[in-house]
């Protein structure tokens, strides 16, 4: 046995990882990490996609209770007594029997000392039940303009065409009513009302099904060849296999209108959103729990009736803003926010997704929505425009099957462990905290906490958390001959895959406790400046949102200047003096663009956009939460092959096209010379082909990044002095408009202000951590 669990041959290569952190060698005291400014944090992409050599086909070889530790390279293993040391409780374990074959030269797969995370596929057990099928309930607006609904519409019959044959699907339609269609009857199509204008409880919408007899599991309830518990007609009636509703949900789509009730002049569209998406997953809560399924919501406009209700519907109320919600002027908000708190209890309770993809020139209420659609795993998507590549494009690819995959996982539940005098804060991210509380919490929480276990009912390839640390209070340098080298973490990950089976991935890692006092160098070396500024951008946009009086730029300012203190070498009060280790030296710029990103200054933008925004900086890899921050430059030119650029206005050149990639746009930039030819038509003249190249070489580049990134970014494509140029302006550091660096008054410590140029940023930042 232990053979086939080692496999044959030469071990697979050492994996990516899929965690990074702030700080890859931990200072020993609590007093020691306070000093390091940026947090003890870890971030985790608990399935990004590993190579099939790291899938162990038999179950996890755990500790003794009650640590459940899974055996790693870690564990001290002792092959002539069968022996394995946890080097999380030091407990020593027996191997059981199935491991009789191990030896130094065959060892099982979870040994290898290059794999710091494998996943195991265990057999399913003799009598289970196939896997269950996907889940979709699409929940649509009606309340939209002819275009837009046609836009809608076509999207929806994209998406049955592409619909896996066995996926279960349902349908409301909403306006001023929710209709929940059946789609059993083949002939007439059966609609159940409900109003808009009152919240509805479960309780009710079952009823009012016809359904209430049946609540409270288990009664009469039996598995069925399918997977599924089925229940007298339930499932039947609203969520029906793809293959059998394809007619008649396409019948019900070419007969769809817009939502019939009149509009008043002056007046916003009766939208019960809210009431819709209850229906949806009272009516999954009742006939599926426990089993992963979406409700996908394509909303067109603000919920404007009924509970979640953001707006009233006249016209003359405008739509929160940021402003408002800052004064706390907003009448409507904190009671939709409750609303979605609760939608989101209900559906980590039942293990059900909530997606959204929202189409409008106006807001439609994410804001209020984020809780719901972050708490359970969901994806969302906002454009202006059911029409929109960005929605159209997005709202295509969660139905892709092979490599264009998302790889839409389900029941997701990730257990952490870690060395003692370890203390976890909480995590920020797609996830919902499970309230296991333990030993291993800190008192003051970060995001989910008060928790080691946490539910994401939906999760995919690209997920990813950011878990936050502490150091118990204990003086641990205190007693150094008793302490051990390395700090070990455990994190475990029981998920349902994107093909229905379970798996648990399990990724193990382990760094050095360092004894500040004599090894201040290794601390330095262990700062991955890439990590802090995604996990600085999480926390400050968890701050903004959580503390009324939080100032950002002061906080980032101030923390920059405190770790530029720490770690730079110079001469007190002698800014020219200034030098730091290359392990900080990006970190500055990349602080210095987060003041000026999106998640700082909000108020260039709506409290929709800036939810959206900040629901996928949580969720992205580092690597791609960087741009967000960062936005990346590409230049092209006849002379080079494309080359990194400064993001700065010195940048931009005649004879130059840059590529921009701001993560959520993508601009290709001509230069005014590039941009005078390709209006000349020059690319199209044989004896240009070199021109034809330089010009296509953007557009392919822009395609390769479209075509990896979810949601799909806009595409811009601008002139030098053109009108939208400005998507390329707003992001390069001015440092042309620089005008004399503003004297800082002596003793201020609020220092920068919003334009600034890289270069005056530095020079302060410099006078002010050399300051005695
Ligand atoms: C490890 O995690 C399990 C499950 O969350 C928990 O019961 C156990 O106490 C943890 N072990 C240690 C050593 O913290
Ligand atoms: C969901 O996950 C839990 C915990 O990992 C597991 O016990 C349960 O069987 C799973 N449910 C389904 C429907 O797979
Ligand atoms: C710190 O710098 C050294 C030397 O350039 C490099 O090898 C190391 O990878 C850096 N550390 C991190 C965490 O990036
Ligand atoms: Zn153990």
């Amino acid at each position: 046995m232990a053979a086939d669990m080692a496999g044959a041959g030469a071990p697979p290569p050492a994996d990516p990882g899929g965690v990074r952190m702030t700080w890859n060698a931990w200072p020993r005291s609590k007093v020691e990490a306070s000093k390091c400014v940026v947090p003890l944090a870890a971030t985790i992409s608990p399935i990004y996609p590993i190579s099939d050599d790291f899938v162990l086909p038999y179950p996890p070889l755990r500790c003794k209770p009650p640590c459940f530790a899974v055996l790693n390279p870690f564990c001290s293993v002792d092959f002539i007594n069968r022996i394995w040391t946890c080097p999380f409780c030091f407990s020593r374990n027996l191997f059981p029997p199935h491991y009789d074959g191990i030896s130094e030269s065959n060892v099982p797969g979870e040994l290898y000392p290059q794999l710091s995370t494998v996943e195991y596929a265990p057999p399913p057990a003799p009598h289970s039940l196939p896997p269950p099928p996907p889940v979709f309930f699409f929940v649509l607006d009606t309340c939209l303009i002819e275009e837009e609904l046609e836009f809608l519409k076509s999207s929806m019959r994209r998406a049955l065409a592409v619909l896996p044959e066995n996926a279960l699907v349902g349908l409301i339609t909403f306006g001023t009513q929710a209709h929940l269609h059946e789609l059993g009857c083949t002939d007439i199509s059966k609609v159940f009302v409900f109003r808009g204008t009152k919240e509805i409880t479960k309780e009710q919408i079952l009823d009012q099904l016809g359904l209430s007899g049946h609540r409270g599991q288990p009664k009469g309830v039996t598995p069925q060849p399918n997977g599924l518990p089925q229940r007298a007609g339930s499932v039947n009636r609203f969520l029906l296999p793809a293959s059998e509703c394809n007619y008649p949900l396409n019948a019900l789509l070419d007969e769809l209108q817009s939502d019939q009730w009149p509009v008043e002049m002056g007046n916003r569209p009766t939208r019960c959103t809210a009431v819709a998406l209850s229906v949806a997953a009272g009516l999954l809560g009742a006939c599926l729990p426990g089993t992963g399924a979406r409700i996908i919501a394509l909303v067109g406009g603000p919920c404007t009736e009924g509970p979640g209700m953001i707006v009233s519907k006249e016209l003359s109320e405008p739509l929160r803003s940021h402003k408002d919600l800052d004064k706390d002027a907003s009448p409507h908000f904190h009671k939709a926010v409750k609303f979605y708190e609760n939608l989101a209890n209900q559906l980590v309770d039942q293990g059900h997704v909530l997606d959204v993809f929202a189409a409008s020139l106006d807001q439609v209420g994410i804001a209020e929505m984020k809780v719901a659609v972050e708490r359970t795993g969901g994806l969302v998507v906002l454009a202006e425009s059911f029409g929109h590549p960005i929605l159209k494009d997005s709202f295509t690819r969660i139905f892709y099957g092979g490599e264009q995959s998302l790889g839409l996982s389900f029941n997701g539940t990730l257990n952490i462990n870690c060395s003692k005098d370890i203390k976890i804060q909480g995590i920020i991210g797609p996830c919902t905290s499970m309230q296991k509380k333990g030993a291993l919490c800190a008192d003051t929480v970060i995001g989910q906490g008060h928790t080691t276990a946490w539910k994401m009912c939906g999760l995919d390839r690209s997920t990813c958390l950011t878990v936050f640390f502490d150091l118990s209070p204990s003086e641990r340098s205190n007693q150094q001959g008793t302490t051990h080298e390395q700090l070990y973490i455990q994190f475990v990950t029981n998920y349902q895959n994107a093909e229905g089976q379970m798996r648990i991935r399990v990724t193990t890692i382990t760094r050095k406790w360092l004894d500040i006092s004599t090894n201040a160098e290794e601390l330095v070396e262990g700062f991955d400046q890439e990590t802090a500024a995604v996990v600085l951008a999480r926390y400050i946009s968890l701050k903004m949102e959580m503390e009324e009086e939080f100032d950002a730029t002061r906080w980032l300012d101030r923390s920059l200047i405190r770790l530029c203190s720490r770690f730079g070498d110079y001469r007190k009060d002698d800014p020219s003096s200034f030098t730091i280790n290359p392990n900080f030296s990006i970190f500055p710029q990349f602080v210095f663009n987060l003041r000026r990103s999106q998640f700082v200054q909000v108020f260039n933008n709506s409290p929709d956009e800036t939810a959206y925004f900040r629901m996928l900086l949580n969720r992205e890899s580092v690597t791609n939460s960087v741009v967000m921050i960062q936005p990346s430059l590409l230049s092209y030119s006849f002379s080079t092959t494309p080359t990194p650029a400064l993001l700065d206005v010195a940048s931009v050149a005649a004879d130059r096209i840059l590529l921009l990639d701001a993560y959520f746009s993508i601009v290709i930039f001509h230069g005014m010379t590039i941009a005078h030819w390709k209006n000349m038509g020059y690319q199209n003249q044989p004896e240009h082909q070199a021109f034809a190249q330089l010009l296509q070489a953007p557009q392919d580049d822009a395609k390769m990044i479209i075509k990896d990134r979810f949601p799909v970014p806009r595409l811009v494509i601008c002139d030098q002095h053109g009108s939208q140029a400005r998507f390329l302006l707003a992001k390069l550091n001015p440092s042309a408009t620089y005008n004399s660096a503003r004297e800082v008054t002596p003793g201020s410590d609020v220092i920068f202000t919003d334009d600034v140029s890289l270069q005056v940023f530095c020079e302060h930042l410099q006078r002010l951590a050399v300051q005695s």
